[in-house]
Order: C-alpha cells, then structure tokens, then sequence
C-alpha cells in the first residue's frame, strides 16, 4: 500500500475522436460542470487527451478553466529535436507547444502500430530529456490473464522502462495499469483484482525507485462514473485513465469527483 500523500489523477483519453465542434462542446460542459462542483487541485488532477492536431486548440480552452487541467498529448514520437522525420512530433515540439504530458505505451499503440519495448524506451527517454511527465501504460491481454501470466507481464513491462529512467526522472512517471481485455468493453477488472495488480506493481516499483510509494499508479479500462468510486477506495489505485466515459462530460466529472472526494 502507498501509505499515501500521492493526488489522484484522472485523465480521459479522447483516442481518435471526437469532431471539431464536439470537443468545443464538450470542454465547455466539463467547465460548465467544474464550476457547479470543483474538483480542486489539491484533491485530483484532471487532464485531456485530445487528438494530435487539437492539442493546442484544446489547451487554450482548458487554460481558461477555473480549475488547473493538462492537456495531455496521446503519443510522441521515438525521435527528438527537429529534422527530416515526415510525420513525427518530437517530444521538444511538443514542450515548445506548452504541451507537459504525454501518453506511451497504450495497449492501442502496442498492438496496431507496433510500439515495442525498444521504440517506448526510445519515447521515454526523450520525453524525460524533455522533462514531460509520462503517463506509462502497462496491462495484459485475456489470454495472458487466462494463462495466469499477467503479473509476470505486467512486472516485465514495468522492467522494460527501468534502465531508460535515471534515479532524478521517477518522479515525472505516472503509471497506467490498463488490462487490455477490459478497455472498450464494458468489462472493468473487479476492483479487488485491480487493487492486487496495483499492489503488485508498487511493489516492483519499490524494487526499481526509492519514489515507488510516490508515483501514481491510475487504472483504466471501462472506467465510469457507476464504477469509479469503489475504484477510487482502493489503497493503490490513484486515480483512472478514462477513454469511452471521458467522451461525456458528467461521467467524466463524475469519476474525477470519486477520486478527489476519496482523497480528502
Ligand atoms: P475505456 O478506455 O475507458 O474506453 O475502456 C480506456 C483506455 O483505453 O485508456
């Protein structure tokens, strides 16, 4: 258990959506809600994941907001500065561009577009160099679980990063533990097997940072607001990586209100 001083984070992940004047919208009804019921800092962070290309429109709209909320890039590229890489946004574009925060290592990058332990320790050692903090996604496939191999995965994972993370770097790492079989589906781990793995993952983050009690570990997959405050009582899980429910305001200002009122 992290004993704990660490504040929640939620942050919902937008993925390749949604239209244009639907996130205006949908910015503006998480505002809207925010000022109704304030989610402050000191109990929960709160951040956005939009789409590449309306990161900085969403960043000016989220820096008006009358709470503090980050505006979270979804991936970054493998390589840094600038140069002749069609296509990539290096981690130093990204800080240029006031963006802080970056996704790596989605279950969605690993398995469509091949984001392996080489190309993620890549990502994260820029992405530190440029000082972003991280959000690192870990989490296994149903048949890993079946197999009873998810913890062995899940550490390996964690492991993979270790050697890329100098000592001083821990603490801009948030970890995401996000079972593959229960994103977009509808199934949530129970929040007794969630808390088990999460332990299990402070546990080997002790073993790698004298920080481990100090970095938080988030859950995701099929978070909603139904689900999120027995969640959010789990001693190790610090807060919720949130796709589909995060497409709608008042759940995703549901779930960030559990965390924070759990964290008081
Ligand atoms: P979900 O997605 O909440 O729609 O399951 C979570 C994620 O992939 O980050």
């Amino acid at each position: 258990m992290s004993g704990s001083t660490i504040i929640p984070w939620v942050v919902g992940n937008w993925k390749m959506n949604p239209m244009q004047a639907n996130a205006q919208q949908l910015i503006q009804d998480l505002k809207q809600h925010l000022l109704q019921e304030v989610v402050s800092e000191h109990d929960c962070h709160i951040g956005i994941a939009p789409i590449s290309i309306a990161l900085l429109s969403v960043k000016t709209q989220l820096d008006d907001a009358s709470v503090k909320i980050a505006t979270v890039a979804q991936d970054v590229s493998r390589m840094a500065g600038t140069g002749a890489y069609t296509g990539e946004v290096s981690a130093d574009l990204l800080v240029d561009s006031g963006i802080q925060f970056v996704l790596i290592g989605h279950s969605e990058r690993r398995e469509i577009f091949g984001d392996n332990p080489q190309i993620l320790s890549d990502k994260i050692h820029y992405a530190l160099n440029a000082n972003m903090t991280i959000i690192y996604c870990v989490g296994e496939s149903l048949e890993q679980r079946e197999s009873g191999q998810a913890e062995q995965i899940v550490l390996q994972q964690i492991c993979d990063i270790a050697s890329v993370v100098k000592a001083e770097q821990w603490h801009n790492i948030i970890i995401a533990y996000e079972p593959i079989w229960a994103i977009g589906t509808g199934k949530t781990a129970s929040p007794d097997d969630a808390q088990t793995m999460h332990a299990k993952i402070r546990e080997g983050l002790n073993q790698i940072t004298p920080e481990g009690n100090r970095i938080a570990i988030l859950y995701g997959g099929s978070v909603k607001a139904e689900n999120a405050v027995e969640l959010a009582a789990c001693a190790d899980i610090n807060g919720a990586l949130v796709g589909g429910a995060s497409l709608n305001a008042t759940s995703f200002h549901q779930i960030a209100l559990a965390f924070a009122k759990q964290n008081k």
